[in-house]
C-alpha cells in the first residue's frame, strides 16, 4: 500500500529533489509551498515540473504557519510522515530580517507540530543545519555541545530542533533531525556559493570572496542528501520504537574556499577574476561532519566527491 507523506517547502532545491525519488517510490506525495519570495516562484515551479505530471503528487500553495490548513491538509490526506524543509533560508539574510526567521521557522515548525500531535501523525524528519554547531574546529558530532550559534537563522534551526524534541517526549512522535552540510547540485539555491560563482563565471563577471579563501566546507551532493533523507523516512516507518534521532549528512571531506575555486576552474575551463573582501558576520570558519552515526544507523555512504559533484551540475545548468 502506498504511504501518504508531506513534504513542506517541496517545491525548493532539496524538496523537489527528494519529490522526484518519491513519486517513483510508491509514496503519495503532498508538497506544500508557498513559494516564499526568497528566490524566484519560476524556478520553483520548474523544480516540481517532473514530479507534477505523476497522479500521485499533489501541490498546494500555502504557509506552514496557517494552523487551519495544516489540520485540513493531515485529515483529507491521511498524511504518516512528514519531512520538514520549509524555512526562511541563508545565514546572511537572517541578520536584516531576524523576526521573518523566526516566525517561519521557529513558529511554523511549532504550528506543524501541534497539527500532528491533534491529527495523531506520528512521524517527522526535519532539515536541521550544521550552523547549529556554532564556530569551531574539527569534526562536528551529534553529541557536542550545540549551544553557540553565531546567526539567527542557526539559532532558529536549534530552537526547532527543541521543540521537535518536546513534542517526541510528550506525544510519542518519531523524530529524525538530520543536520545539512553545504548542499549543491542540480537545483542549488542561486544564492548558495557553488551556483553563484557559476553563474558569474558563465557572465564573465568577477567571484566575490569573503574572508581569505582558507574557510573549510563540507561540500555534500545533492543524491547523497536525497539518499539519507529517503533511508530516514523509512526509519521512521519502520521502527518497533519511538525513536529521536539526530544524524549529522555531510561529505566529511572539508575543503577551502580556495581548494574549491581551483576545482570550479578546472570544471569549467574559464579563466575568473576574484575580489577579496571581508568575512561576513554569521561565517563560521570549518564544518567537518562526523558520520558515523549516519552511517550505523541509516546505511549513510557519501558517493560523490566535490570534482564529480561539479561536473554534474555543470551539465546539469547546461553550461
Ligand atoms: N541547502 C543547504 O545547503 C541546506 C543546509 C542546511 C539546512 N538546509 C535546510 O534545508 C531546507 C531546504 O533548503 P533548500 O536549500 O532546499 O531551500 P529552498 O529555499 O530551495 O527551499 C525551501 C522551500 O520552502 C518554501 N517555504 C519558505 N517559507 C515557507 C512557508 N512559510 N510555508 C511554506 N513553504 C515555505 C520556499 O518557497 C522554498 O521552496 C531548509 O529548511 C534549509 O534551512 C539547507
Amino acid at each position: 500500500m502506498s504511504i501518504n507523506i508531506l513534504i513542506t517547502g517541496g517545491a525548493g532545491f532539496i524538496g523537489s529533489s527528494l519529490c522526484d525519488l518519491l513519486v517513483i517510490s510508491n509514496f503519495n506525495v503532498i508538497c506544500l509551498d508557498n513559494f516564499d519570495d526568497f528566490y524566484s516562484e519560476n524556478i520553483k515551479r520548474n523544480n516540481i515540473a517532473n514530479s507534477i505530471s505523476h497522479s500521485n503528487f499533489k501541490l498546494i500553495v500555502g504557509d506552514i504557519r496557517n494552523s487551519k490548513l495544516l489540520d485540513k491538509i493531515l485529515q483529507d490526506n491521511k498524511i504518516e510522515i512528514i519531512v520538514h524543509l520549509a524555512a526562511k533560508v541563508g545565514v546572511r539574510n537572517s541578520f536584516i530580517i531576524p523576526e521573518e526567521y523566526f516566525d517561519v521557522n521557529v513558529n511554523g515548525t511549532l504550528q506543524l507540530l501541534k497539527a500532528m500531535q491533534k491529527n495523531n501523525v506520528k512521524n517527522i524528519v526535519f532539515s536541521s543545519s550544521s550552523s547549529v554547531y556554532g564556530n569551531r574546529n574539527g569534526e562536528f558530532s551529534e553529541t557536542d555541545i550545540t549551544d553557540y550559534q553565531i546567526s539567527p537563522y542557526a539559532i532558529s534551526k536549534k530552537t526547532c530542533e527543541l521543540l521537535t524534541y518536546n513534542f517526541h517526549k510528550n506525544y510519542n512522535i518519531n523524530v529524525i533531525n538530520l543536520r545539512l552540510f553545504s548542499i549543491y547540485g542540480v537545483r542549488q539555491r542561486p544564492d548558495l556559493v557553488i551556483h553563484k560563482f557559476f553563474n558569474l563565471i558563465n557572465n564573465n563577471l568577477p567571484l566575490e570572496i569573503y574572508g581569505d579563501g582558507n574557510d573549510l566546507r563540507d561540500y555534500t551532493y545533492i543524491t547523497d542528501l536525497i539518499d539519507g533523507i529517503y533511508q530516514s523516512i523509512l526509519l521512521c516507518l519502520n521502527t518497533e520504537y519511538c525513536i529521536y534521532d539526530i544524524i549529522n549528512i555531510g561529505n566529511s571531506n572539508p575543503i577551502s574556499l580556495n581548494n574549491l575555486l581551483k576545482n570550479i576552474k578546472e570544471v569549467n575551463e574559464k579563466e575568473f577574476t576574484v575580489i577579496n573582501l571581508p568575512r561576513e558576520k554569521g561565517d563560521v570558519y570549518s564544518t567537518f561532519a562526523n558520520i558515523s552515526k549516519a552511517k550505523k544507523l541509516i546505511n549513510y555512504q557519501p558517493k560523490t566527491n566535490i570534482f564529480e559533484g561539479l561536473i554534474k551540475f555543470k551539465v546539469g545548468l547546461g553550461y
